[in-house]
């Protein structure tokens, strides 16, 4: 199968040699030459590496490099079935890009873009035929992280999400599906992993190594929050927020917190600028966590119930299914379970007491629990069990 991608960046070389891997020819087109060389010379880095460690062999390494065709016109993408645009998030730019490429096409192929903010249908909305547009969200980087989310937009067909679905299954990723609104799942719901963590820290009811220590020690996370902020880079991870925070009309639950904001604006960036909320330099030793047991839970507590509350609200508003959203944040983030399995390990009436407490503290309507939640809790029903599922959902 022919697959084109635009943009060879982070995201857009990983994905070519995603499609590349599954056996499929693929034509990477930048607009910078330079970042065609880069992106071809990784990728030789990249499998390098992987035979070196015997995971992949000499000739596998050889074929995934001669599958990926690295062009500077954008005519070489004329047989694609299928074509992902990764290039800078600017949607003036990707639109312009879109009413260039869809008159080479075949008028079968279909046409994707992997925005993380954008609106799918306003992408869509500047083809001739948006009825073959649909959004292919992968996950940085692309070649390790299962997760695929797939967006159709309003004007998506129904085969095209098929289509599209199959392809990015064939290619051993794990798909779900979600509506075009703003974060899609995992963007989403993952928000109060960094903005509840913030917020701990911003009350001084714990200093960061804490709130780090708590979360990997006791609720089982790879990362701890502020080290995970620092590895995506605090001017990263504080534009999604503050993106999601305006795209959903200014919803306090996605309020962005100053302190990354400054953060952001010292050009205290995290690993990548050597100081963060961690100071990275050879040398310095990392400061300890106190390691209370008892605090560790509450911190845990607070932050489980923001993002099962978040994802409970994701199935209220139908932006995915139940195991989707499950999937997605144990796939895509790597979260040790599923958020609303988590919820019914709790009890639906714990997570709703949780909740109903910040916001009896708070009275800030962050904290009001997600109707479904409220609903099940009332109706002893959880997420996952056959008998007594909510039947709405
Ligand atoms: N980086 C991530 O973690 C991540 C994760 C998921 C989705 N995304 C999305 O993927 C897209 C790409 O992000 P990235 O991080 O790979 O960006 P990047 O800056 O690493 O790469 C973008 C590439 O696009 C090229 N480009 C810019 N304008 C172009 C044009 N008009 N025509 C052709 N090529 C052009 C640039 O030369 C560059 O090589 C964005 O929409 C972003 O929101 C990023």
């Amino acid at each position: 199968m022919n697959i084109g991608v635009i943009g060879a960046g982070t995201m857009g070389s990983g994905i070519a040699q995603v499609a590349s891997t599954a056996d499929c020819q693929v034509y990477l087109y930048d607009s910078q030459v330079a970042a065609l060389e880069r992106s071809k010379q990784q990728l030789a880095k990249i499998m390098d590496r992987l035979v070196t460690k015997g995971r992949l062999t000499e000739e596998k390494a050889q074929q995934i490099q001669q599958n990926i065709h690295y062009v500077q016109d954008l005519n070489e993408l004329a047989n694609a079935e299928l074509v992902i645009e990764a290039i800078i998030e600017n949607p003036d730019i990707k639109k312009q890009v879109f009413q260039r490429l869809e008159p080479l096409l075949s008028t079968e192929a279909i046409i994707a873009s992997n925005t993380s903010s954008l609106s799918i249908a306003s992408l869509a909305a500047a083809c001739q035929r948006p009825e073959r547009f649909i959004g292919i969200h992968f996950f940085n980087p692309a070649p390790l992280m299962k997760l695929v989310e797939i967006i159709p937009a309003v004007q998506t067909a129904n085969a095209i999400l098929d289509k599209a679905n199959d392809i990015i299954a064939s290619w051993g990723k794990q798909t779900v599906i979600a509506k075009d609104t703003p974060g899609f799942i995992v963007n989403r719901v993952a928000r109060p992993f960094y903005g509840e963590a913030l917020r701990i820290y911003d009350e001084g009811i714990a200093d960061i190594p804490t709130i780090d220590w708590a979360m990997k020690n006791i609720g089982q996370f790879r990362m701890g929050p502020f080290e995970l902020m620092d590895f995506i880079g605090n001017d990263v991870n504080y534009t999604v927020t503050e993106t999601v925070f305006k795209a959903f009309y200014y919803d306090p639950r996605y309020r962005p917190s100053f302190t990354q904001k400054r953060m952001s604006e010292a050009g205290y960036l995290g690993r990548k600028s050597g100081r963060g909320y961690y100071d990275y330099q050879e040398g310095v030793i990392k400061p300890s966590p106190t390691e209370d047991t008892a605090l560790g839970q509450t911190i845990v507590d607070r932050i489980v119930a923001m993002l099962i509350n978040e994802a409970a609200d994701a199935l209220h508003f139908r932006i995915a299914t139940r195991e989707d959203i499950d999937a997605a944040m144990t796939k895509g983030v790597n979260y040790p379970k599923g958020l609303l399995s988590w919820a019914d390990e709790i009890g639906i009436e714990a997570c709703v007491q949780r909740l109903d407490q910040l916001f009896d503290h708070y009275r800030e309507s962050r904290y009001r629990c997600s109707p479904l939640l409220r609903k099940m809790a009332a109706n002893g029903e959880r997420f996952f069990s056959s008998e007594k599922a909510p039947h709405h959902v």
